[in-house]
């Protein structure tokens, strides 16, 4: 057979396997999206007292609406019609996300909904109570799954359903960000609202940014915000990046560490307004209880370059106004370690860390110099319990085994003027309520 021949069947063959695998593809997108409205997830925007966002897929109908009422027979319903979920590319999702925001509802109350044709049918939540009271929520740490998603997401959505069957009562859950293993890839989104919504279509979930969620040539998290609807009170620019809310007496901030990656390519003034702005949120809030979330840890179990400056950027903001507790995640272990001020073991006013894994990607090692316990090559979840000047958080492995326990007492802000600062620290002048300690 003469060269041209033999390159001939080549670039024959090499057509036909291309236009195959992209018939497969497109088969196996559309496969994936059903016509009608689906994936139905909850979130907060607002007070969850009086308020509760419904978000979901709708590839055909244009959104439609939210019909909710109080009772199960949906006496006096209300509706409220869909907006399209705005985010960097609101049409990239395959099937459009729509939402809409349920506004004065009231407190302590059980509301049924439905979205105007989805066979699934009739879902119920139920909204924070009027005062301050004993709660329980669960931290989900990375989810990351990789390239087979599908069956993947299956195994974790189990996971899920199956914590949120053990623990009824929760409030809502919190996610620590690296939910898919490529946020540009919708499939994988698509696997995961599926897999998510059987629980989160009833229980509200507030994500955090991760890295693999800002693949983006831009370092947003593109698809991340066009997925979900989250409380846009961050700094300018980076609305749902960074947001928070409260839940009782307790204060929730979550923040987009990968902001430090170098991928926004930022610049000393949007760290000044983002630091500024994490400085008036937490020193806004009198709640008993300040709880952070960040996908990156402050204090990294591996070296890594944006866990350190996110620790020189926020832990100081931690440890002056009062935060408790900091959720993270990123290097695959459970990992909490003992309560630190300015990086020291400090159990009297220490603030305290948890790098939960909620997926299947784990590592081998980690450094457990500032730990007081780890735990490898475990599916864990946490489930936090505020209870007045009590906050417990328990550590569960997939069969529900209790693998770790710690009782935390509130720490308080500190008095204005008591904190010690490096000279070139960007709030030694800054003027947020930090000064150098008078000496
Ligand atoms: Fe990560």
């Amino acid at each position: 057979m003469s060269i041209n021949a033999r390159a001939a069947i080549f670039a024959f063959v090499f057509a036909a396997v291309f236009v195959i695998a992209w018939h497969m593809s497109a088969i196996s997108a559309s496969a994936l999206t059903p016509d009608g409205p689906c994936r139905v997830m909850l979130s907060f925007t607002g007070d969850p007292r009086y308020t509760v966002t419904v978000t979901w897929t709708d590839a055909e109908n244009g959104g439609g609406a939210v019909r909710y009422a109080a009772s199960k027979g949906f006496l006096n319903a209300r509706e409220v019609r869909a907006v399209p979920v705005t985010g960097a590319a609101p049409a990239e999702i395959s099937g459009r996300r729509f939402s809409a925001e349920l506004t004065g509802l009231s407190p302590g109350t059980t509301y049924y909904y439905s979205v105007s044709g989805d066979p699934d049918g009739v879902y119920s939540f139920t909204t924070a109570e009027a005062e301050s009271g004993s709660f329980s929520f669960m931290y989900l740490g990375d989810i990351q799954v990789t390239e087979r998603a599908e069956s993947d997401f299956s195994a974790w959505g189990r996971f899920v359903s199956g914590a949120y069957k053990k623990n009824p009562g929760l409030a809502f859950a919190l996610q620590g960000g690296d939910i898919v293993e490529s946020g540009i890839n919708t499939e994988q989104w698509d696997a995961f609202l599926d897999n998510a919504a059987p629980v989160f279509s009833r229980l509200a979930f507030m994500p955090t940014n991760g890295n693999h969620e800002s693949n983006f040539l831009s370092g947003k998290p593109e698809l991340y915000l066009d997925v979900f609807s989250l409380p846009r009170n961050g700094p300018e620019g980076f609305e749902e990046e960074f947001y928070s809310f409260d839940y009782g007496d307790a204060h929730i901030t979550v923040l987009n560490s990968w902001v430090f990656s170098g991928e926004q390519k930022l610049g000393d003034g949007d760290f000044a307004e983002i630091d500024a702005w994490v400085a008036r949120d937490l020193s806004s809030s009198d709640a008993t209880w300040k709880i952070a979330v960040t996908h990156v840890p402050l204090y990294a179990v591996h070296s890594d370059a944006a866990a350190d400056k996110a620790k020189n950027h926020w832990a100081p903001l931690f440890e002056y106004y009062g935060v408790s507790l900091v959720f993270v995640g990123h290097q695959h272990v459970y990992s909490r370690l003992k309560p630190l001020t300015g990086g020291a073991e400090d159990f009297g006013d220490g603030v305290t860390y948890i790098m939960g894994n909620s997926g299947r990607k784990f590592y081998e090692s980690a450094d457990e110099t500032l730990a007081e316990r780890t735990i490898y090559n475990t599916s864990v979840y946490q489930i936090v319990r505020v209870d007045g000047d009590k906050l417990t958080v328990q550590t569960f492995d997939e069969e529900g085994r209790e693998l770790d326990f710690v009782e935390l007492s509130p720490r308080r802000a500190a008095e204005p003027g008591y904190i010690d600062v490096s000279e070139d620290a960007w709030y030694a002048d800054a003027g947020y309520d930090i000064r150098k300690k008078a000496s």
